[in-house]
């Protein structure tokens, strides 16, 4: 059995190269209304998003993450970051930032990139969601950053998700059916 929704879920997948293109405005309008549709735990909706699409930031939470990355003993580190040129949201031009106040708020924010992941694949855009950014929040960077997010007053970052045209075709992930039990 298929339609259209079970089709998008199926062909979303992370893409880690874009074309420097933006993304249309009202592709942006689009991607803003479906991260506030998303479900939250009693409707608390705690979450904030921030839409970046400053270059000179983007480099600026990849060069912070570097810093911090470069503190850990080598088996922390991402092996991403051997490479010098390595960019955390791979060159998209627009990346959000999900931020909240903290708590059991994480989960939220996690469903509310996937409805994020899902709004870009249906408007012919391609994601990857980016929880290595944590390391830019970790640096000394991270009051300046969490200032030019405009994050609000004692929020903490959650995740990211980079969003723009993608240049790479990569496969589906592989499947575990194992995974899954039914019962009865
Ligand atoms: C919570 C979370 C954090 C992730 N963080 C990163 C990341 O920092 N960098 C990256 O390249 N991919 C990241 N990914 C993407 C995963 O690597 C990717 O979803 C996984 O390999 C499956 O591939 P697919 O998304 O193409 O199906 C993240 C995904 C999730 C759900």
């Amino acid at each position: 059995m298929t339609n259209q929704t079970l089709q998008l879920i199926a062909s979303r997948r992370s893409h880690r190269s874009y074309l420097p293109q933006q993304i249309t405005q009202e592709q942006l309008e689009a991607l803003k209304t479906a991260a506030l549709q998303s479900p939250s735990a009693m409707d608390r909706q705690p979450w904030h998003f921030s839409f970046v699409q400053d270059r000179a930031l983007l480099d600026h939470v990849t060069q912070a993450a570097r810093k911090r990355a470069e503190q850990l003993a080598e088996q922390d580190r991402s092996p991403r970051f051997l490479s010098p040129d390595f960019d955390l949201f791979y060159h998209a031009p627009t990346v959000v930032f999900l931020s909240t106040q903290g708590g059991g708020s994480a989960i939220d924010c996690g469903i509310a990139a996937h409805s994020l992941a899902l709004a870009a694949e249906s408007l012919g855009l391609g994601s990857v969601i980016v929880g290595l950014a944590r390391l830019a929040f970790e640096s000394e960077d991270q009051v300046e950053l969490e200032k030019a997010l405009n994050f609000p007053e004692g929020n903490r970052f959650v995740i990211s998700i980079a969003i723009g045209m993608p240049d790479d075709d990569k496969a589906p992930h592989e499947l575990h059916p194992e995974k899954i039990s039914q019962i009865g």
